[in-house]
């Protein structure tokens, strides 16, 4: 393994927070930047301002930049479509040009949203069809990705305990069934789930790589995910509703089936994974759960 000085951007955030670790654990040197969160060695800096970026990147000279800033609340993105472009699109327009100037090579984190969800099962070759602003955005930034030489985009969707500082979906769901709230869940709503500690580990693995991949496990509903947390963690099953996408009256529309096919990651790089060594990956590394 050759070690590389890496700009890891949004290295707060959920998926962020554990890449740092695996590209560190794996002997890079890495630099993280976030918004608002300076904790040592995190550099805090906005994407949007390009000049700051331009200092960061002539100072440390990356030789790679791996790209997962987003504005990741799908609903905050329809309300607020200017700021989804920003943080989504801009971000990465200046990430590709510093990359440029430098020299270095883009590695850009996208998202399995970029499809309708009509289908299912997408490949590389499969056209994008966003439905709504957040996936618009997203599809966006990769297109622009992709002009650069040697870069490297990467669709996925991940589960983590914890995103932002925040209860993600299973300690989410853990906090609600320990107080026995009943919770819904969606049976129409379908993708092929990483653990983010797989999600980490297989970025950390492809910093060689270039082009399209598609990150996934196997395609699952969100109902049988939550069921098989709660199973996991020995939590009351009864407390779960079945309810469907569709009746739900979120405010941005939501794909239903956007499992993705690992097949190509598979052949090219011998990385592949099931959703039962997924859920046995994330149990392994559960928190301490409370319902303070
Ligand atoms: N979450 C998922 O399930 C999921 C699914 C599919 C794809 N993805 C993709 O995976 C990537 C990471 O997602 P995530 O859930 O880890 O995101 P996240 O937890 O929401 O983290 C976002 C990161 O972006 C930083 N940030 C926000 N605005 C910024 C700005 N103007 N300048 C610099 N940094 C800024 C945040 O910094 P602060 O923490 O300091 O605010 C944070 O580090 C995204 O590209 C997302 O589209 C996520």
């Amino acid at each position: 393994m050759i070690a590389r000085r890496i700009l890891l951007t949004g290295a707060s955030g959920g998926l962020g927070r554990v890449l740092y670790h695996s590209l560190e654990h794996a002997g890079h040197q890495v630099l993280g930047t976030g918004l608002r969160q300076a904790i040592s060695p995190l550099e805090c800096l906005d994407l949007r301002d390009r000049a700051a970026l331009d200092r960061v990147v002539q100072t440390f000279e990356p030789e790679v930049i791996i790209h997962t800033v987003a504005l990741t609340d799908v609903d905050r993105c329809e309300r607020e479509p200017a700021l989804a472009e920003a943080l989504n699109v801009q971000t990465t327009q200046h990430v590709c040009a510093v990359a440029a100037q430098q020299g270095a090579k883009v590695i850009h984190v996208s998202t399995c949203d970029v499809f309708s969800g009509l289908e299912g099962m997408y490949r590389e070759a499969d056209i994008p069809d966003p439905v709504n602003v957040y996936a618009r955005t997203k599809y966006q930034a990769e297109q622009i990705v992709a002009q650069m030489p040697s870069a490297l985009i990467v669709r996925l969707t991940f589960v983590a305990w914890f995103v932002a500082g925040k209860p993600a979906f299973p300690a989410w769901l853990a906090r609600q069934l320990q107080a026995r709230q009943r919770v819904g869940l969606f049976v129409d709503q379908f993708n092929a789930p990483l653990s983010v500690f797989t999600a980490a580990d297989w970025i950390a693995r492809l910093l060689d790589a270039q082009g399209l991949y598609h990150l996934a496990s196997e395609r699952i509903s969100r109902w049988q995910v939550g069921c098989d947390i709660a199973k996991g963690l020995g939590l009351p099953l009864d407390l779960l509703d079945s309810v469907r996408l569709v009746d739900a009256g979120l405010f941005a529309q939501r794909p239903a089936d956007v499992s993705l096919c690992g097949d190509k990651l598979a052949q090219d790089w011998q990385l592949h994974t099931t959703w039962a060594q997924e859920l046995a990956i994330l149990l392994a590394h559960r928190p301490e759960l409370t319902n303070s």
